[in-house]
Order: structure tokens, then C-alpha cells, then sequence
């Protein structure tokens, strides 16, 4: 048995990546074994203040609905879709190396998601986030949160910010 790592140790570094400029991207679905990686990925983007912070405890237990992109046989990203309602779903866990930003990977991971989304017949998608600009790029626009039901607060109850959420709700009709 693996031994039991902290709930949360933000990394304040990322390792260097070992990418080739013109390696081929792969996204699939995720895999136990890249959780640890993406433990690291997405609270290394916390520490910073850019998205909300995972234990490795949440993400095994959501590791099936989210998706990682692979370079090189390294997990570079990841994104997830989590249904909330019949009618709505949100992306959760957008998040990109920084060696490798800027290079369409963001939306490599979330059209999928969008995709998806229309396949299970959810009409649309939300995003809590402070990346305005690349949600913008994605097709979603502010929304006030509180036109989000109130079922999707349930985060929030666990969440350091409570009241003090600087987080801009977005949606996007998926059509
Ligand atoms: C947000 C993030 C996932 C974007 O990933 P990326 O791979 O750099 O994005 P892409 O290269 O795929 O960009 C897709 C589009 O969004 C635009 N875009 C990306 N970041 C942007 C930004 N900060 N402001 C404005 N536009 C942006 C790109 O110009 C591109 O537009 P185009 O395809 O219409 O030309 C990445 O910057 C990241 O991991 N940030 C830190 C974690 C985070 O904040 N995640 C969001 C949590 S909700």
C-alpha cells in the first residue's frame, strides 16, 4: 500500500518538463497513477491564488471525470467535467504546465469537455474562475453567480475563501 501522502502540501515549483517543442498531444482520460502529478499541477496553481486547491483524497475520488493531456509521455494538463443537474455541468480543474501554456492545450482539454456535455444531452456549462480571457476564447460569458443554482455551492462549504471568493461565474450554452 502507498503510503498515505499529506492532504495538503502546496509544491511552490513545478518540475521541468522534458517535452519536445513538436511532440504529439494526447488527451485522455485519467489514470489513477497521474494523480499524484496533478496533485502537484493544480495546487502548485492554488499556492498562487489562480484556482482552489485539490487533496489527493478529492482527487481519487474524481479522477474519473477528469481528463489529462500527455506530451511525451508526461502529464501536462488536465480538465474535468463534473454534472451538476440535468441541465448543467461544470469544468472544473483547467490546468496547463507552465513550460507548455499558450500553445492550445487549454483548449485541446476543454472542447472535449464541451463535447461531452452535448452527447449527454446537458445544455450547458459553467466555470468558476479568474481566467476571463480564456474562457472569453472558449465560448463562455459572465454570468452573475448568483444565477447559479444553489446546489453548486456545496463547495463552497469546504472552501477557504467563503465569503471572500473572488471567483467570476461563466457559462457557455453547448447547443
Ligand atoms: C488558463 C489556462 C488553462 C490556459 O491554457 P493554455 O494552454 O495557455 O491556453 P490555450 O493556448 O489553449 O488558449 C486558448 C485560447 O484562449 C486564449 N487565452 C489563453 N489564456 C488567456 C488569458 N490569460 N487571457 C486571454 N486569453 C487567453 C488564447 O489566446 C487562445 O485563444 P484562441 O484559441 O482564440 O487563439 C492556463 O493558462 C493555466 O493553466 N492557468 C493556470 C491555472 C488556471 O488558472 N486555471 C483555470 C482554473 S478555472
Amino acid at each position: 500500500m502507498t503510503p498515505l501522502t499529506p492532504l495538503y502540501n502546496p509544491p511552490i515549483s513545478l518540475p521541468k518538463l522534458h517535452v519536445r517543442p513538436n511532440a504529439e498531444l494526447l488527451v485522455r482520460r485519467a489514470h489513477v497513477r497521474d494523480v499524484p502529478r496533478l496533485y502537484e499541477i493544480i495546487n502548485y496553481y492554488a499556492a498562487r491564488g489562480d484556482m482552489l486547491p485539490k487533496t489527493m483524497d478529492q482527487l481519487y475520488s474524481r479522477v474519473r471525470s477528469l481528463n489529462v493531456a500527455v506530451a511525451d509521455g508526461e502529464v501536462v494538463g488536465c480538465a474535468g467535467l463534473h454534472i451538476t443537474w440535468a441541465d448543467l455541468a461544470e469544468v472544473v480543474s483547467v490546468a496547463v504546465h507552465p513550460d507548455v501554456q499558450g500553445k492550445g492545450l487549454g483548449r485541446h482539454l476543454v472542447e472535449p469537455l464541451i463535447e461531452e456535455a452535448r452527447e449527454l444531452g446537458i445544455p450547458t456549462i459553467f466555470a468558476l474562475t479568474l481566467q476571463v480571457g480564456f474562457f472569453s476564447h472558449m465560448g463562455f460569458r459572465e454570468i452573475p453567480k448568483i444565477h447559479l443554482p444553489h446546489k453548486i455551492w456545496q463547495d463552497c462549504k469546504t472552501c477557504f475563501k467563503q465569503e471572500l471568493c473572488d471567483e467570476i461565474a461563466m457559462i457557455r450554452e453547448v447547443g
